[in-house]
């Protein structure tokens, strides 16, 4: 694995930390590398009213884009569960408006890190209402 995946992974295991999931318990923490090589921290925020959560990668990404960054090349997404943690349909399609050729690094404890082109995740995938 290279340096900067490495990293990127370190970041996410950091993020993690403040995941904020009293209500599924499921923590998860995101770190998205810019082109430009900043990274970008994210986690899950819950919220007693369910449908008002977040997932880790969106706020990763929109924290990003809050910061004037649109390029992204990597994210590392990092769970407790027994297997990685693929991204949801909603970030998915948020992802797509930013990357299609994002690399996405799926991180558990105890297996190997598993990656993935959002391409891949996403074969076909909504792009435009303008015909
Ligand atoms: N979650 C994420 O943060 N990312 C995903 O890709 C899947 C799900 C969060 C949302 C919710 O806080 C918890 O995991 C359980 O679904």
């Amino acid at each position: 694995m290279s340096q900067e995946t490495d990293a990127l992974i370190t970041e996410a295991r950091a993020a993690l930390l403040n995941s904020y999931a009293p209500y599924s318990e499921f923590r998860v923490g995101a770190a998205l590398r810019t082109r430009s090589g900043k990274v970008y921290r994210g986690v899950n925020v819950e919220n007693a009213s369910l449908g008002l959560s977040i997932c880790a990668e969106r706020v990763a990404i929109f924290t990003a884009v809050a910061a004037g960054e649109k390029e992204f090349d990597a994210i590392a997404i990092v769970t407790r569960a027994d297997s990685p943690t693929p991204p949801c349909g909603a970030c998915r399609q948020v992802m797509l408006e930013f990357a299609d050729e994002l690399e996405i690094h799926l991180v558990v404890a105890g297996a190997p890190v598993e990656t993935h082109t959002l391409t891949e995740l996403v074969p076909r995938p909504f792009k435009s209402y303008r015909s």
